[in-house]
């Protein structure tokens, strides 16, 4: 669909591609979503997929996506071999029909260009671009610097093409803003959504969580059986800045999405942890979500878990341990609980996240199924185990 310049109604109904990034080890989870959400899905990369829509779908996938962490919609493509053709070929976009005479931006950017030795340099010059044609067009520079609160231009430049997208979610979706009090090692938001994914636990038998630290997994896990939308808790994305955003269209969006919640779930939500602090905080954060109806806190050693019966699923996600005497005693830690797995979660389907396979191999359990994630920059492990007899190592 083409669109006349200046016209911000039909500039919203164009299509164009949208790349939505996420961790690695998530591509499949989120290529899932977006099937069922009705997208096609045009590439899937390492940490990203690929789809298409308007920046009217953008709203859609910003307030819908569980996994995803950025919803990046594409407004154009260019060749530049150097940051001065960048900055020659930048105003050429109709940036006035983006952005507000009187509004701020930020630039970010991933880029693989010898040209470029730092992408900071490469923002800087997007920035005066987009600084100097807004200026031309309304005698008025706009703000610019590094908060992602409003609104964000997203440069992807490798080698000579470069492709330009407004990131739509501005903050990245990670952010769902029910996390009020972190601890240590929390699992980012859209991990965890990825992670329960991965288990396949919708809601029907229990989903028990030792371990449970800030409560994410569990909490994402009630979102998902409660058909619950992530982004529900957000009040500002990146979108809401561009001109032509409407305030109605996202009010009725966000009412259709929440007739579509359930009120209740088959299965029991477990969530403990050894730490009194840590289960403080989860429930916290599982209130600030509105789920913490839907989750049974508790504060125990994991092996003292209650697991009911009926099945389901078992999660935890101990430390990793960077130390060397944390990894002597972690050791000790996870033959537990392949033993806790093994004596009293028969029945259940199993999984340790962990960053650290050899403590992982203390378990002493057969897996069934082994998936990577990446946790930042940590390279993890989703490891599945069938617990039923026989399923100890001889
Ligand atoms: C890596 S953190 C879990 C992070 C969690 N997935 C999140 O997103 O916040 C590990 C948790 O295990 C808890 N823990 C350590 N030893 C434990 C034990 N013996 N029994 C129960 N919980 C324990 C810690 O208090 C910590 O909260």
């Amino acid at each position: 669909m083409y669109y006349i310049a200046g016209d911000c109604m039909s500039l919203w109904l164009r299509k164009s591609r949208i790349a939505i990034t996420c961790a690695k080890g998530a591509p499949p989870f989120l290529k899932k979503e977006l099937l069922f959400l009705g997208f096609p899905v045009l590439s899937t990369g390492v940490s990203e997929v690929e789809t298409e829509g308007t920046l009217e779908d953008s709203m859609k996938l910003n307030l819908l996506i569980r996994t995803g962490h950025r919803i990046l919609y594409l407004i154009d493509s260019l060749n530049a071999k150097n940051p001065d053709e960048l900055y020659k070929r930048m105003p050429l976009i109709h940036w006035e029909d983006y952005i507000p005479e009187d509004s701020y931006f930020s630039v970010t950017s991933s880029v693989n260009n010898p040209a470029i030795r730092d992408s900071r340099f490469a923002n800087l010059k997007c920035k005066d671009a987009i600084v100097d044609r807004m200026n031309d067009k309304f005698g008025k520079r706009p703000d610019s610097g590094p908060e992602r609160d409003r609104i964000v231009v997203h440069l992807y430049w490798k080698n000579d093409k470069c492709q330009v997208f407004l990131d739509t979610s501005g903050e990245p979706l990670a952010k769902r803003g029910y996390r009020k009090i972190p601890l240590k090692a929390p699992m980012q938001e859209t991990l965890a959504a990825a992670v329960v994914m991965a288990t396949c636990w919708e809601g029907k038998g229990n989903f028990i969580n030792p371990m449970s630290g800030s409560g994410t997994l569990a909490i994402e896990a009630a979102m998902i059986a409660l058909n619950r939308a992530p982004g529900l808790l957000r009040s500002n994305f990146g979108f809401m800045h561009l001109k032509g955003f409407s305030q109605s269209s996202w009010r009725i969006l966000r009412s259709r999405v929440k007739g579509g919640e359930k009120d209740k779930m088959n299965g029991r939500i477990i969530a403990t942890d050894i730490s009194q602090q840590a289960v403080e905080a989860s429930k916290k954060n599982a209130m600030t979500a509105g789920v913490e109806r839907f989750i049974e806190f508790g504060v125990c050693h994991y092996a003292e878990t209650p697991v009911p019966s009926g099945g389901g699923v078992v999660i935890v996600n101990p430390e990793y341990g960077a130390r060397m005497g944390e990894v002597e005693a972690l050791k000790v830690v996870y033959k537990g609980i392949g033993d806790f797995f093994k004596k009293g979660c028969q029945g259940y389907n199993g999984y340790v996240f962990t960053g650290n396979l050899d403590l992982a191999k203390k378990v002493g359990l057969r897996t069934k199924k082994r998936l990577a994630f990446y946790n930042g920059p940590i390279e993890c492990r989703l490891l599945e185990y069938d617990l039923y007899e026989g399923s100890l190592k001889k």
